[in-house]
């Protein structure tokens, strides 16, 4: 039986007396699941996970992933770990996203099939900034205004790949001007979670999106009120990070940002991804 611990009225719960470096049976990776279907962000304090932990760990909910271009920030002999870090070492970026905010995203929404899953692991923190900032996208569509909800209804957006949550324009990319044209994917703007079928809004970022179909000025208008809608306290879970955190998130159901923090201090994490498998289809 697990220990859990709701951390916001959206989502988010803590699991306690648990050891992730363990070999956990089938039976308690299925309660995870269960457990982490419902709350969408689960937190796991006060780990020691070596990289080959984390990977093992990662590994009971599927698949891993790498993300196309950061290959070489991934850690020393594992490339399913990707390092989330400001530091240098010998003037060379360990890591991607550096110390500044990175804004309101989904992991990899711009590809047919994006990790359904990530797991971020805390190894060094800065003492202030960085926390990061999850938003259920459940909730955020079951508050929203009829007129709203019928404004998207049926509606799909383009999902850019040429920039970073950052804001930085990615290695393989070049700028585009007309960002109904960027390269990337399609995905309907309310889905079924194919887990729990239950609808979800999904918007990937703002940055350069658009939703197919409409002229560019309708289609920031709409995008506009949708997102000025998310952007409401009750959505969200706030993370304070300790060194030794696991935090795991569903991408199909939640959004997540991070604020800046102190460029002098350090902040290393670890990430793995599990790999997409299938569609999500339009609720
Ligand atoms: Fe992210």
């Amino acid at each position: 039986m697990l220990n859990v611990t709701p951390l916001a009225p959206a989502l988010g719960a803590e699991i306690r007396d648990i050891d992730l470096s363990a070999a956990l049976s089938d039976v308690t990776v299925d309660e995870l699941r269960a457990v982490w279907l419902e709350h969408q962000v689960l937190v796991f304090r006060d780990q020691k996970l070596s990289d080959a932990a984390l990977v093992a760990f990662s590994k009971r909910f599927g698949e891993l992933d790498t993300v196309p271009g950061w290959e070489p920030f991934s850690a020393q002999g594992y490339p399913e770990v990707l390092t989330i870090s400001n530091v240098t070492q010998e003037g060379a970026a360990i890591g991607v996203l550096g110390d500044g905010e990175a804004a309101w995203h989904t992991d990899m929404s711009y590809i047919d099939l994006p990790p359904p899953a990530s797991l971020l692991y805390s190894l060094e923190i800065p003492a202030e900034g960085g926390d990061t900032c999850f938003k259920s996208m459940y909730a955020a569509l079951e508050d929203m205004p009829v007129d709203l909800r019928q404004a998207i209804a049926g509606k799909v957006l383009n999902h850019d790949a040429s920039h970073d949550s950052s804001g930085q324009l990615r290695s393989n990319h070049v700028l585009a001007k007309d960002f109904s044209q960027m390269p990337g994917a399609r995905h309907p703007i309310i889905r079924a979670h194919p887990e729990t079928d239950r609808p979800a809004l999904y918007l990937g970022r703002r940055l350069n999106a658009y939703v197919v179909g409409e002229d560019m000025p309708d289609s920031e208008a709409l995008l506009d009120r949708l997102w000025d809608h998310c952007d409401q306290e009750r959505f969200v879970y706030r993370h304070r990070w300790q060194p030794g955190d696991l935090v795991m998130w569903d991408n199909r159901c939640v959004m997540h940002r991070r604020d800046p923090f102190d460029p002098a201090a350090r902040r290393i994490m670890h990430r793995t991804q599990i790999k997409g498998d299938a569609l999500v289809v339009a609720y």
